[in-house]
């Protein structure tokens, strides 16, 4: 069977969410390499893990990669993000992807997320600016980068809070388009046809944000699919 991670660690041109998944992607793996400079094998924890599609990016550089979800047999342990089941202070790293948003309660959950990381850890995290409505089991929040790292400062003691915008005000309206072309594309019955045209408005958007850097910095008027969020106890 063909691992469904793949997708989420080398995503395609032609994904609507592709401005999301592949600075995620870029982001998850460069901090791999840093995790392995750092210390020697770390011990990871991945809540709200769902399939666990970036611990290949890890493999062989940990000590033990726990993951932890609602209900999902490929986690270790079933629990939430706002009562993480292990004890203070436990893990190296812990990465929480696209899972705040899912969150009944954001505030409680970064708590937790402080609570478990070790002494000289990190907690790595990633959440929406923008995006659809996709339920699972509930999508509750959205965010901009300064009420990102509120929600962060306001619990618990971080000594460095990070928040940086995954992708450029183009790239998210680039989002919205292709995803609606996608739908549309879908309905329609002719959902191979729509990949082409997704891929240009994604690699046109990718241009004018590289071309354009104000357009990928947080300030009045921009507007981002997705934040990377680093948090250091
Ligand atoms: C969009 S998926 C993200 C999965 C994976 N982290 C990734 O980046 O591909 C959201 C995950 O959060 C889990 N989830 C939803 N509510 C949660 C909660 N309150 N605590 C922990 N996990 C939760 C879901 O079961 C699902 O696996």
């Amino acid at each position: 069977m063909a691992d469904p991670g793949e997708a989420r660690r080398r995503p395609s041109l032609t994904s609507p969410t592709y401005a999301v998944r592949a600075p995620l992607a870029a982001w998850l793996r460069a901090e791999a390499d840093v995790a392995a400079r750092r210390e020697p094998r770390p011990r990871l924890l991945d809540v709200g893990c769902g399939t666990k599609p970036y611990a290949p990016f890890f493999a062989g550089n940990v000590a033990e990669y726990v993951g932890v979800d609602v209900s999902n047999p490929e986690a270790e342990l079933e629990g939430t993000v706002e009562e993480i089941p292990v004890p203070d202070g436990t893990f190296d790293l812990v990465l929480c992807t696209q899972t705040l948003e899912h969150a009944n309660d954001p505030a409680r959950a970064v708590h937790e997320l402080r609570r478990v990381v070790a002494p000289g850890g990190r907690v790595l995290a990633s959440t929406h600016g923008v995006q659809v409505y996709h339920p699972n089991p509930d999508d509750l929040w959205r965010w901009t980068h300064a009420g990102l790292e509120r929600l962060f400062r306001e619990n618990g003691a971080w000594s460095d809070v990070l928040v940086a915008p995954s992708s450029g005000t183009t790239a998210c309206l680039g989002m919205l388009v292709a995803t609606y072309l996608d739908l549309l594309a879908k309905r329609a019955r002719v959902r191979p046809l729509g990949s082409p045209v997704i891929a240009a408005v994604n690699a046109v958007a990718r241009g004018v944000d590289r071309a354009l850097p104000p357009l990928s910095t947080p300030q009045p008027g921009t507007i981002f699919a997705n934040y990377h969020v680093t948090a250091t106890p």
